[in-house]
């Protein structure tokens, strides 16, 4: 008899139909609307795939070995699930992020066995992830680099993308995801438009003045490393007020508790439906919105 490990349980998450949000525009045009629940993976967000990949990849590679530190510079997820696999397999992490990020981040960081280390919150993440590489530098540790690592799409190349034309049996004829380091969109855009090169690459990103935690409307100096613009065929903006009206949405009316950036995508992957026939739409559900409790997006 042979058991799982927590390692097995990344990955293979549910992709289900929204059945009372999209309008009825939407459902005449023949449309279907999917959402792929992300948070369901053990450590509560998309960005499990990456840090499993990035880690194992690099240990193949002889980069790292358990017993190293790792650094890494991050906005919130991808720390929880670097400590989570750090945690699994013996590595110890420190972790940066601006003071601003909700406290339940931290705490969950915390809970793995992470050092956490706080950024002044005016710098953002461009302070974080300059610091990083200066103690990087220093040999205070090894950087997984996130933004330029081809472990972080590779995940979503052989996870997340197979899993949906897998689970809509090749149908799917739209992709939405919002962009943080871009490897969600990179990755499972390639695997898609390799099966079928008709196939809709669209990514959400904040509107000018808009904050939604995960998600940036980057400088032209800071894009992702691993950012192809080739690869997405359109962007579209959306406002913080809207992804959060949107996250409530869905918490009440499908009954899909999710964070900010999955209400932005949502409310994208809505507005397409209004313009299409007959497409079935996956967007992505990053994680899950108790994460988001501490922020008051979700009122008592
Ligand atoms: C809440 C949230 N939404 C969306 C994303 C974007 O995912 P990606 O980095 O793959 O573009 C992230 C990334 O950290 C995130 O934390």
């Amino acid at each position: 008899m042979s058991y799982m490990t927590i390692e097995d349980t990344i990955g293979n998450t549910p992709l289900v139909q929204l059945k009372r949000i999209p309008s009825n525009l939407a459902t005449q045009r023949n449309n279907i609307i999917l959402a792929k629940l992300e948070g369901n993976n053990p450590a509560g967000s998309v960005k499990d795939r990456p840090a499993l990949s990035m880690i194992l990849a690099a240990e193949k590679r002889g980069q790292i070995k358990p017993g190293d530190t790792l650094i890494e510079a991050t906005s919130g997820n991808t720390g929880i699930a670097l400590a989570l696999v750090a945690a699994m397999r013996g590595y110890k992490m420190t972790l940066l992020m601006p003071e601003n990020l909700s406290v339940e981040r931290r705490q969950s960081m915390a809970a793995y066995g992470a050092q956490i280390i706080l950024t002044p919150k005016t710098g953002g993440m461009e302070y974080a992830r300059d610091l990083a590489e200066k103690m990087q530098a220093e040999g205070q540790g090894v950087i997984l680099d996130q933004f330029a690592n081809p472990d972080n799409p590779l995940a979503h190349y052989t996870g997340t993308g197979p899993e949906i034309w897998r689970d809509t049996n090749g149908a799917v004829t739209h992709f939405v995801s919002a962009m943080g380091t871009t490897g969600t969109i990179m990755g499972v855009s390639s695997y898609l438009k390799e099966q079928n090169s008709q196939i809709q690459i669209i990514g959400a990103q904040p509107e000018e003045g808009s904050q939604i935690p995960g998600i940036r409307k980057w400088p032209e100096a800071y894009l992702p490393k691993i950012f192809d613009a080739a690869r997405v065929d359109q962007v579209i903006s959306v406002s913080q007020a809207n992804a959060e009206h949107m996250a409530r949405k869905l918490a009440i009316e499908e009954g899909i508790f999710a964070g900010v950036s999955s209400g932005g995508a949502c409310d994208v992957a809505l507005r397409l439906a209004e313009t299409v026939e007959n497409a079935t739409i996956v967007f992505i559900v990053c994680d899950r919105g108790d994460r988001y409790l501490s922020t008051g997006i979700f009122p008592a």
